[in-house]
């Protein structure tokens, strides 16, 4: 993917880097690298399991859209974008945009075989997510109300995010409501890797609230937190979620819970023998979870956040 001109949102680069970095340095404590077989842990009803290889293999077809995001609209509308689209053959497009620059690339299509309408955005690599996850200039921000009709009070989200996605809403949902009636469809998914899994869980909320009688599932991967903690029991309450972290990647423990960000649950955490478990709970510091696996920037790591997620490496 072309690299100039990075996005606004990503303007202020690594202004704070250097000041945080010295506070996860300050917060962390020895935590050695570990390497472990799958585990089946139970305690107080609270179960960290093993997922089976089937429920694996049937995350791939998302994968690969939100790896397919990465790709240029004008593929993504015509299904030409080579290997990602290839791995999802029967996909219809709607429609796509963005500008893989100041705009993160989309598509909306029908996926005849899951029988769902697919929604996914573009994700970014980590040389410029971690700016804005670092970046003290953010602010935790209300939802638009106008694009978030009846969302209770003290909601707040990265305003970053919610910039991001409000660049997008309008189309995606005129989209998707093209999509619904070709189709038939009463089901949407949206999927997204590193910032396109911020933006898709906003549109896991954001659709919801629009269109009341379709049910829609969010799937996402290296997802950063998204807000604080009235939206993480808001996902909790009203989304249907699963949220994909590979090993000990960092981006997923930004920004930090020290300054009021919250995950919601549906963690499926990918071991370092492969192995995926899922996490019960937002951050569980559990040494098998995203959080206490990948405490400290010493342990966590960028090199993980592209993937392999089920051998699909991110990325057009
Ligand atoms: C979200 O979940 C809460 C708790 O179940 C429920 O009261 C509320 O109506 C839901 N909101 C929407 C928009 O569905």
């Amino acid at each position: 993917m072309a690299m100039a001109n990075p996005n606004p949102i990503f303007s202020h680069l690594w202004k704070f880097t250097t000041s945080l970095l010295f506070l996860f340095f300050l917060a962390s404590t020895s935590h050695p690298r570990h390497a472990y077989a799958a585990p089946i842990i139970r305690r107080q009803g609270d179960a960290i399991t093993a997922l089976s290889t089937t429920e694996i293999a049937a995350f791939r077809p998302f994968t690969n859209y939100a790896s397919s995001a990465y790709c240029p609209a004008a593929k993504l509308r015509t299904w030409s974008c080579g290997r990602n689209c290839l791995a999802n053959p029967a996909f219809q497009p709607v429609a796509a945009g963005g500008d893989g620059n100041d705009i993160q690339f989309w598509f909306v299509g029908i996926d005849p075989t899951l029988k769902t309408v697919v929604v996914a955005h573009q994700g970014t690599d980590p040389k410029k997510i971690m700016p804005i996850l670092t970046d003290i200039d953010f602010i935790l921000d209300e939802l638009d109300p106008k694009l978030f009709p009846g969302l209770p009070k003290g909601i707040k989200v990265h305003n970053g995010f919610g910039k991001a996605h409000a660049e997008t809403s309008s189309d995606v949902l005129a989209a998707v409501k093209s999509a619904l009636s070709q189709s038939g469809l009463n089901q949407v998914t949206v999927v997204g890797h590193s910032l396109g899994g911020a933006i898709a869980l906003l549109n896991g909320v954001f659709l919801p609230l629009n269109l009341p009688d379709v049910s829609v599932r969010t799937v996402t991967y290296g997802m950063p937190r998204v807000g604080n903690k009235a939206f993480a029991k808001y996902v909790d309450a009203n989304v249907s979620i699963d949220r994909v972290v590979n090993r000990e990647d960092i981006v997923p423990i930004l920004p930090g819970r020290f300054l009021g960000f919250r995950h919601p649950g549906g963690e499926k955490h990918i071991q370092d023998d492969l192995s995926w478990v899922l996490c019960p709970g937002g951050d569980n510091t559990d040494k098998w979870c995203s959080v206490g696996d990948a405490r400290n920037v010493f342990d966590a790591s960028v090199k993980d956040h592209s993937g392999p997620y089920d051998t699909i490496t991110m990325g057009c």
